[in-house]
């Protein structure tokens, strides 16, 4: 499958890149800079490019920019994302003095990025720290993903499958992204109290 990550630079983009090539992934990291790209790109092995040159021959679309420029960033690569699928992995939180709080909004950021693309949107992979996703083994956790749109959720469901060592879920609707990118403040504030980079597992599902 070619991969592009939109926003690849980061930590998460550089860990999923990463565990995408390993798994036999074609992986294009996208920048706003086309020099920025290709260092990562060079780095890890994958090919770099422009947000906006990466996501044109992809199958899915990963937007994993910083929070809070997913939705623009979709708005300007509305042309060039066109139908392809595009998978959220945004979680938009609030950093105060009582603790990391989720969203205020009452649409997810991926719903609000929906009704820019003509392409369907997908959620997921909210909860896999870019540090454990980057651990030298795949993170033993579950993976989560939620959309509308049947077969772009399974391709995002094969991707997550791919870059961990439990399980990729099928979390229901795109309207699930409004708990799933809340969720990322619960495992913040966990992460914050504990010391640690926690995950998820489910239990019950075999
Ligand atoms: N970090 C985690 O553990 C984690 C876990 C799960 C999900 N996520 C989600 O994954 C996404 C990326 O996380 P991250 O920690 O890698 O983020 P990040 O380092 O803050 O940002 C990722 C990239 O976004 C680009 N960017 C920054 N400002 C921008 C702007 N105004 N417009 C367009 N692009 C901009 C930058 O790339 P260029 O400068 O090269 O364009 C940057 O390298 C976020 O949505 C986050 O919620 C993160």
């Amino acid at each position: 499958m070619r991969v592009a990550i939109v926003g690849g630079t980061g930590p998460f983009g550089r860990a999923l890149a990463a565990r995408l090539r390993e798994s036999g992934d074609e992986v294009v990291i996208g920048s706003r800079e086309a020099a920025r790209a290709a260092a990562t790109a060079a780095e890890l092995g994958v090919e770099g490019s422009t947000n906006a040159e990466a996501v044109r021959r992809a199958d899915i679309v990963v937007l994993a920019t910083k929070a809070d420029a997913a939705l623009n960033t979709a708005r300007d690569l509305r042309e060039a994302i066109g139908t392809t699928p595009v998978l959220s992995v945004a979680s938009e939180l609030r950093i105060t003095a009582g603790g990391v709080l989720p969203s205020p909004e009452p649409a997810s950021i991926a719903e609000r990025i929906q009704a820019e693309l003509e392409g369907p949107v997908v959620a997921g992979l909210h909860s896999l720290a870019a540090s454990n996703l980057g651990s030298e083994q795949p993170p033993d956790e579950d993976a989560f993903v939620c959309g509308d749109d049947a077969p772009a959720k399974g391709l995002a469901l094969d991707l997550a499958a791919r870059v961990t060592s439990g399980r990729a879920l099928d979390a229901g609707p795109l309207a699930s992204a409004r708990a799933l990118e809340g969720l990322t403040a619960v495992i913040v504030n966990l992460n914050k109290r504990y010391r640690v980079h926690a995950g998820l597992r489910v239990t019950g599902i075999e």
